[in-house]
C-alpha cells in the first residue's frame, strides 16, 4: 500500500456483541498496518459495514445504508467499500451484483486477511472476495485501546444449536472453545492496559468447553477467572436456557468478581412453540431456572430475548409469553417479530402469519416487557448500589455515567471525571432504562 501513514478507515457496525468484538479487531488490524480511524465518514479512505442478517428487516435497512455509501464512491474515486460479518457470509460474491459498488467482501472467520484483501483492491483486481470457509479457530484479541474501561472476550464462536427460526449456525459455523489459558492471557493484557470489566462472549456460553478434550466446563472456566481476580468485573453472554444450571447461580452466587446479571434468552412461553422453535427446554424448565436466580441471588437481574409471531403461534400461545413476562418480571426484554431467514428450518413451517398480525403482536408484547423494566427499574430508587464508572455522560459532561453489578445504567453529577473507578451511589430517582443518583460520601473510589 501506498501512502499509508494518510490512509483512514471507517468501520460501521451492525448486529451483535461478537460483532462489536470483531469491529474491535479489525479497528487494531487496520492501525498496525499503519491507518487511522477517521472522525467522519467524508475523511475516510476505507470504509467497512460489518453486517448482521439475524433479521430481514435490518438486513435490509444495512443494505440500504450500504446502497447510500456509493456518493462516497463518487465524490472520492479512491475510497474502498468492504463488506464484513454475517451478510458477507450469506450472500459472498452475489453481493457484487446487489451492490456493485462494493470493493470487497469477507467473511467474518477471516477478517485476519484484511491486509492481504486491502492490498489486493489497491493493486487494482476488482470485486475481491475474501475467505469464507471455516477453520475452526476462534477469532481472539480485544479492543484494548488505552482508556477503555470494559472490553469483549470471546470464549467460544459459532453455534451447533440449529434454533429452528435462525441463521447463526449457517453463518458462524459449528461451536469451537478457546483454550482457558488463551482467555486468562487476554484477560492479564486487557487488565494491564485499564480494563476493569469483561464480558465473555458465546453464541452459548454454558456449552462452553463441550468440544474440548481436557473436560473443562463453563462453571469451571469462571472458577478460574474469578479466581485468578485480574478485573473487578466479569460478565458473560449469552446463556442458553437447555444448558444453564444451578451450579452456574451458586458460581456467581459465591463469585468476587462474577456479575449478578444474566442474559437468559427464553424466546416464548408456550411448549408447543418452544418444541417447533427446537429450543430443548419446556417453559416450566425455564421458569425453575430462573426461580434458582431470583432466590440465589434476589439482587440479580434476568435478561431475555422474545420472538412472537412464529409460524403457527396462536392467540392462545401468544398469550402464554406475555404470561411468562409477568411471572418472571425480566429487568429488560428484547423483543422481535418472527423473521423468515431462507434456509432455516422453520421457513418449512406452514402457518407464516401475516406481518401485520406479527407487529400487532409484537406491539401488545413491548407494553407488558416497557412496564415490567419500568416496575423493576424503580424498585431499585432509593438504594445504594455500586457502579463502574465508564466516563462523562454523553448529554452532559458533569455528569458520570456507569452500570451496576446487575447492568444498570447510572448517571450521577459530578464533574471530574471518575472513569474507571468503583463507587457507590445512592438512586434517587428511577427511569425505565437509566438510573438517577448522587455519590456516597467516603465511600467506594476503588478499583
Ligand atoms: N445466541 C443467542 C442469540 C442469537 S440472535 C441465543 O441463543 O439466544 C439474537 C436474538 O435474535 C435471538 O435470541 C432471537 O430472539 C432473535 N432472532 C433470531 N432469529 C430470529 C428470527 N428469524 N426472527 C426473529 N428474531 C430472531
Ligand atoms: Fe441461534 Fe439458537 Fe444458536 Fe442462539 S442458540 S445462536 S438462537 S441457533
Ligand atoms: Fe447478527 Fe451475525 Fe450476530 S447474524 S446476531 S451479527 S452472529
Amino acid at each position: 500500500m501506498t501512502h499509508k501513514e494518510h490512509q483512514t478507515f471507517k468501520i460501521l457496525t451492525y448486529g451483535c456483541q461478537m460483532n462489536e468484538h470483531d469491529s474491535g479487531v479489525m479497528e487494531e488490524i487496520l492501525t498496525g498496518s499503519g491507518l487511522e480511524p477517521a472522525k467522519f465518514l467524508d475523511d475516510a479512505d476505507v470504509i467497512l459495514i460489518n453486517t448482521c442478517c439475524v433479521r430481514e428487516r435490518a438486513e435490509d435497512r444495512q443494505k440500504g445504508r450500504i446502497a447510500s455509501l456509493k456518493q462516497y464512491k463518487t465524490r472520492n474515486r479512491g475510497v474502498v467499500i468492504g463488506v464484513c460479518g454475517c451478510i458477507a457470509q450469506k450472500d459472498r460474491e452475489e453481493l457484487f451484483e446487489q451492490l456493485p459498488h462494493v470493493d470487497f467482501v469477507l467473511g467474518p472467520q477471516a477478517i485476519r486477511d484484511l491486509p492481504q484483501v486491502l492490498e489486493s483492491v489497491r493493486s487494482g483486481i476488482p470485486r475481491v472476495c475474501g475467505r469464507f470457509d471455516d477453520r475452526g479457530t476462534v477469532i481472539t484479541g480485544s479492543r484494548s485501546r488505552k482508556g477503555d474501561v470494559t472490553a469483549y472476550v470471546t470464549i467460544m464462536k459459532g453455534c451447533d444449536n440449529y434454533c429452528s427460526y435462525c441463521i447463526v449456525p449457517f453463518v458462524r459455523g459449528r461451536a469451537v472453545s478457546r483454550q482457558p489459558d488463551g482467555i486468562i492471557a487476554e484477560l492479564e493484557d486487557l487488565a494491564e492496559t485499564g480494563v476493569k470489566e469483561v464480558t465473555l462472549l458465546g453464541q452459548n456460553v454454558n456449552a462452553y468447553g463441550q468440544d474440548l478434550e481436557s473436560g473443562i466446563t463453563f462453571v469451571g472456566l469462571l472458577k478460574r477467572i474469578d479466581a485468578a481476580a485480574l478485573v473487578s468485573r466479569v460478565r458473560f453472554v449469552t446463556s442458553h436456557p437447555k444448558d444453564f444450571t444451578r451450579e452456574l447461580v451458586e458460581t456467581v452466587a459465591a463469585g468476587k468478581c462474577l456479575c449478578e446479571c444474566f442474559h437468559l434468552p427464553a424466546q416464548a412461553g408456550s411448549n408447543r412453540v418452544l418444541s417447533a422453535m427446537r429450543r430443548g427446554y419446556t417453559r416450566e424448565e425455564y421458569l425453575e431456572k430462573t426461580e434458582w436466580i431470583r432466590t440465589l441471588i434476589p439482587s440479580s437481574s434476568i435478561s431475555t430475548d422474545l420472538i412472537v409471531g412464529f409460524p403457527g403461534e396462536t392467540r392462545q400461545e401468544f398469550k402464554e409469553t406475555v404470561s411468562l413476562v409477568d411471572t418472571v418480571r425480566f429487568e429488560r426484554s428484547h423483543t422481535f417479530y418472527y423473521s423468515p431467514r431462507s434456509g432455516t428450518a422453520a421457513t418449512r413451517l406452514s402457518g407464516l402469519l401475516p406481518l401485520e398480525e406479527r407487529k400487532m403482536r409484537l406491539r401488545e408484547l413491548v407494553e407488558v416487557t416497557n412496564r415490567t423494566t419500568a416496575g423493576q427499574s424503580s424498585a431499585l430508587a432509593g438504594s445504594v448500589l455500586e457502579v463502574l464508572v465508564e466516563g462523562p455522560s454523553k448529554k452532559d459532561l458533569s455528569k458520570q455515567m456507569g452500570r451496576t453489578r446487575s447492568d444498570a445504567i447510572v448517571i450521577f453529577e459530578h464533574a471530574e471525571p471518575l472513569t474507571g473507578q468503583l463507587v457507590m451511589v445512592h438512586i434517587d430517582h428511577a427511569r425505565p432504562w437509566t438510573l438517577f443518583g448522587h455519590l456516597v460520601d467516603g465511600v467506594g473510589a476503588s478499583g
